[in-house]
């Protein structure tokens, strides 16, 4: 016998663990909207909901007392519009989400993700020119997005809208308002995948014409994803995201055995709606599939998980404990 003394029992198992998911490495997307007392659930991704602001602190203050470090904070506007003018007028509903969860829940770290798909009429991660998205118009509504919500207490914003470029913009247009303490994660290697359905279900963020090809990366490239990186990094990207997670692990080793910041996986809408799916339809054991993927963000080098799943995660600790 080799290596099986080594898995003899629960005790030698726990000594020779490699790598351990805690808390400590989640962050839980949170989906808002306008109106009060607002909970609704998102039909594909079971348990996780749109809250209006006064719903959000609520859930706040129960992600905390779970133990929950951060979230994500997604802006689902009333009105939309071709320039997504929500996004970053004034009293937006980030900016409005930020400032309450700041005011109620001052311990929670809260990363502002900034796109203008969620506040534009045809869907599109940027302005429409020509039929193409223009790169050079976006960037300032995307920094001025940034700004608002640095300025209303976001501790960190998450640029995932992939625009060349955009990750210097931002840091400038920080600095120059006084938001030198903002970090910036950037969505580095975003994938053009089609496991963001369920998100563009949540966020009603589908484009009316077209892809988002011309932008985001084709799942066929490795190498682009490490230029990307790169990039963001030389940019003044502070974290970098790798998106979607488990179908691509090895862009997340490769990347993290290259670079010296830190290293964020997303698991994404659609790898949470598979799981419960299956789960539901009793096809595997939903609790230890998630619990094996995250395992495998961890391994493959995230030192951090957007996930889904982190509440779930986090009740199961508690229960356990
Ligand atoms: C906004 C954005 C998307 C996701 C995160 N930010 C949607 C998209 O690019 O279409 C997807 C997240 C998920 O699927 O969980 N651009």
């Amino acid at each position: 016998m080799d290596y099986r003394r080594l898995r003899k029992n629960e005790a030698i198992r726990n000594y020779v663990r490699e790598t351990r998911v805690c808390l400590e490495d989640l962050i839980y997307p949170l989906f808002v909207v306008e109106g009060k007392n607002k909970k609704e659930e998102i039909s594909a991704m079971p348990n996780n909901y749109r809250f209006s602001i006064d719903k959000l602190i609520e859930e706040a203050k129960e992600l905390v007392e779970l133990g929950i470090q951060g979230v994500l904070l997604f802006g689902i506007p009333e009105k939309k519009d071709e320039n997504g003018t929500s996004a970053y007028c004034k009293e937006n509903i980030i900016e409005k989400a930020i400032y309450a969860l700041k005011q109620n829940v001052p311990q929670l770290y809260v990363i502002a993700d900034v796109c203008l798909c969620e506040y534009t009429s045809h869907g599109h991660c940027g302005v429409i020119c020509e039929n193409e998205v223009d790169n050079e118009k976006t960037l300032p509504l995307l920094a001025k997005a940034a700004v608002s919500y640095a300025k209303a207490g976001a501790d960190c914003v998450a640029p995932s809208d992939m625009m060349d470029n955009r990750v210097a913009y931002i840091r400038k247009a920080l600095d120059k308002n006084d938001c030198q303490t903002t970090a910036i994660m950037a969505y580095s290697a975003k994938y053009c995948s089609a496991f963001y359905g369920p998100f563009r279900e949540a966020a009603n963020s589908a484009p009316q014409f077209g892809d988002r090809k011309s932008y985001q990366m084709d799942p066929a490239n490795r190498k682009e994803a490490l230029k990307e990186v790169e990039k963001d990094i030389a940019e003044g990207a502070d974290i970098v995201i790798i998106k979607p997670g488990l179908p691509y692990l090895d862009i997340l080793w490769q990347v993290k055995e290259r670079v010296n910041v830190p290293v964020c996986a997303y698991q994404v809408s659609g790898e949470y709606a598979m799981i419960k799916a299956a789960e539901k339809m009793n096809w595997i054991d939903g609790k230890k599939v998630a619990s094996e993927s995250l395992i495998s963000l961890k391994r493959a080098g995230a030192d951090m998980i957007i996930t889904y799943f982190a509440k779930s995660f986090a009740e199961e600790k508690k229960k356990n404990c």
